[in-house]
């Protein structure tokens, strides 16, 4: 049964933080999964690039492109229009200069029905976000460990760990509020640092990926949830259920019905009137 929700906004949000409540926060990538998440009244979705990964079997989020991201976050849009929606910026979407940041922010809007962007970066990028802003467009940080930068931060693992890169990863979210983010992604941070940060920000929401429990809200990789990645499980995420082990026992059940001639059965199929079977052969003639 399908039920209507009302539309989140960005307002909406900002009251959940006013009242202590946490934010609901999943990646998502297309129209069924979309449909799941705004039933379970998950409140904002992120069309990530890990799709270039999740979905499109890259090594990295690297070859994602922007009609990747636009034709991924219109099938999100339409599965789940009430959810808080964040297109996230593929790489070289942003980097190479505000107005090409701002052009593209301004397609998963315009093109994909988005409420918001996220780009990854600290205050290098705050430019970026502040003409993203200022074009009115709601512009949202990823501090911490940014997968676009993979490479430089030498692999998939927690940062911030010391206290001078501590305090760079506390500068940056600064530099990221002060250009006008209405939120920032706290990725694998440790949870002290995440709880500075949180306590200090104004105007400001902060969302953590394994990260701790002290952010306004969390965030959590779809496919890490329900073992549908088959490449590695993040030790931050955490198991919710095995579609994965469920959707390969059924494809192993219908391979095996198949050859053993169980399926497809008789409501599996439709049948002919006889007056028009004998009309065909006699066509046939
Ligand atoms: O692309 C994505 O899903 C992300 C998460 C890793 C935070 O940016």
């Amino acid at each position: 049964m399908t039920e209507t929700r009302t539309k989140i906004s960005l307002p909406y949000l900002f009251e959940k933080v006013e009242r202590g409540e946490p934010i609901t926060w999943l990646t998502c990538y297309d129209f069924p999964t979309a449909h799941l998440q705004e039933q379970a009244g998950i409140e904002m979705i992120l069309v990530g690039d890990s799709l270039g990964m999740t979905m499109l079997g890259y090594d990295s989020t690297l070859p994602v492109k922007m009609d990747d991201m636009i034709r991924h976050a219109g099938a999100v849009r339409r599965g789940a229009p009430n959810v808080f929606l964040v297109g996230d910026m593929p790489y070289m979407s942003y980097q190479p200069g505000n107005e090409m940041a701002v052009l593209n922010a301004g397609r998963f809007m315009a093109e994909a029905g988005c409420d918001a962007i996220k780009l990854e970066g600290g205050a290098a990028m705050a430019p970026r976000i502040r003409a993203i802003t200022d074009a009115g467009i709601p512009a949202i940080g990823h501090l911490g460990l940014t997968p676009q930068s993979v490479a430089a931060l030498g692999g998939f693992r927690l940062q911030g760990k010391s206290a001078a890169l501590a305090k760079t990863i506390m500068d940056d979210a600064k530099a990221l509020e002060q250009a006008g983010a209405v939120a920032i992604l706290l990725e694998l941070v440790p949870d002290r640092l995440c709880k500075l940060i949180t306590e200090r920000a104004e105007n400001c929401i902060i969302l953590g990926l394994g990260s701790g429990p002290h952010a306004h809200g969390q965030l959590l990789i779809y496919h890490d949830m329900f073992g549908l990645y088959p490449k590695f499980k993040p030790k931050m995420a955490k198991t919710f259920g095995n579609a994965g082990e469920v959707i390969l026992k059924g494809l192993k059940a219908y391979h095996d019905e198949v050859k053993a001639g169980a399926f497809p059965a008789r409501e599996n199929w439709f049948g002919m009137q006889d007056a028009e079977f004998e009309g065909l052969k006699k066509l046939l003639k």
